[in-house]
C-alpha cells in the first residue's frame, strides 16, 4: 500500500522557531515506511462498528470538514461544597487535518477542555459535536468506542503501567478490539519501531528515560491508527532533545493527515502548530494562525 505523502507544501508554508539545540532525528523516513505497513496490517483486522472518517486521501488533505465543534461549552466541577467553573463558554471549530495548539496559564481550563474533546469527561452545558455527531447524546459504550478507535492520547505523566513491558503497554488499546495476541504484538512492535524504540520492546517504563517513556506513550497513542491525536503537555517533563523528538513525531503524524490538538504552556512548543487557541479563565482569549 502506497504511503500517503503530499504534504510537503505544508512543511514549507511555515517556518517554526526551533528551540535552541534541537536536532532532526532522522526518524521520519523510517517512520513513514512503517506507517504504510501498519495501515496495511490494520486493513486486515476486524473493522470498527462505525468506520473511521477518512482523514486524508492520496493527493490533498481534507482540511475543511470540522472534526471538533464546540459551542458555548461550560464545565463545572463540584469540589466538596464548592462549585469550580473550569470552562465558561468555549466555542471553537477544528477542521480535519489541522494542527492546533491550545495554550494558556496553569488553571485556565486546558486539561478540562482536552478531557471533553477526548470524551473522557462530559460538559455541563453547551454542545460538542465530534465528526458531526453530538457527543451529548452518546452512551458510555459509544464514548468508549470513540476513545478507543478514533483518538490517541498523550499525557504529561506518560500514564504507562509500570509492571508491563513497552510492547504490552502499547498493545493495550488493541486488547479491546478482539485482535489475536500475535497481531497485537506485531502492531505494538511496529509502533515502537516507528518511534525509534525497536530495541526497547521488552523494557519496562522504569528502565527507560523520560523521553523514551513518552515515545512508548506515543506508540500506544498511534497503534490503533486514530485520526485525532490529543496531547496534554506532552513535553512538560522532557528535556530539549526529548521535546524535539516528540514534536517531530507529532509533525509526522500531522503530515500523514491526522488532526492534532496539542496543549502546552510553552510558546516555542506551540510554535510547531499551525493555529494557536489561547485560553484564559475558562474562555477563549484569542484564536490565530501561527506566525
Ligand atoms: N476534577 C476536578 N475537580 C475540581 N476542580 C477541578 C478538577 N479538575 C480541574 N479543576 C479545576 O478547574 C480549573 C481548570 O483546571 P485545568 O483544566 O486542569 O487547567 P489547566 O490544564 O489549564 O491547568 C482549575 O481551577 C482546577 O482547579
Ligand atoms: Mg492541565
Amino acid at each position: 500500500m502506497a504511503e500517503v505523502v503530499g504534504t510537503t507544501e505544508n512543511e514549507l508554508a511555515w517556518t517554526p522557531e526551533e528551540p535552541a539545540g534541537q536536532e532532526q532525528t532522522g526518524q521520519e523516513q523510517a517512520g513513514q515506511e512503517q506507517a504504510g505497513q501498519e495501515q496495511a496490517r490494520s486493513g486486515g483486522t476486524a473493522g470498527p462498528a462505525t468506520p473511521l472518517p477518512p482523514y486524508s486521501d492520496n493527493d490533498t488533505l481534507v482540511v475543511n470538514a470540522p472534526v471538533i465543534e464546540l459551542d458555548q461549552v461550560t464545565k463545572s466541577y463540584r469540589a466538596g461544597s464548592l462549585d469550580v467553573t473550569a470552562l465558561r463558554g468555549v466555542s471553537a471549530r477544528i477542521g480535519t487535518g489541522e494542527y492546533v495548539a491550545i495554550v494558556g496559564p496553569s488553571g485556565s481550563g486546558k486539561s478540562t477542555l482536552m478531557h471533553i474533546i477526548g470524551c473522557l469527561d462530559v460538559l455541563t452545558s453547551g454542545s460538542y459535536r465530534l465528526s458531526g455527531e453530538d457527543v451529548g447524546g452518546m452512551s458510555e459504550a459509544d464514548l468508549a468506542e470513540i476513545r478507543n478507535r478514533r483518538i490517541g492520547f498523550v499525557f504529561q505523566q506518560f500514564n504507562l503501567l509500570p509492571s508491563l513491558s513497552a510492547w504490552r503497554n502499547v498493545e493495550l488499546p488493541l486488547t479491546y478490539r478482539g485482535m489475536r495476541r500475535e497481531v497485537r504484538r506485531a502492531r505494538a512492535v511496529a509502533a515502537l519501531d516507528r518511534v525509534g524504540l525497536a530495541d526497547r520492546v521488552e523494557h519496562r517504563p522504569g528502565e527507560l528515560s523520560g523521553g523514551q517513556q513518552q515515545r512508548v506513550a506515543m506508540a500506544r497513542a498511534l497503534v490503533g491508527d486514530p485520526s485525532l491525536i490529543l496531547a496534554d503537555e506532552p513535553t512538560g517533563n522532557l528535556d530539549s532533545t526529548a521535546t524535539g523528538d516528540v514534536l517531530d513525531l507529532l509533525d509526522e503524524l500531522h503530515q500523514q493527515g491526522r488532526t492534532i490538538v496539542l496543549i502546552t504552556h510553552e510558546l516555542d512548543v506551540a510554535a510547531r502548530a499551525h493555529r494557536v487557541v489561547r485560553i484564559r479563565d475558562g474562555l477563549v482569549e484569542s484564536d490565530t494562525a501561527a506566525s
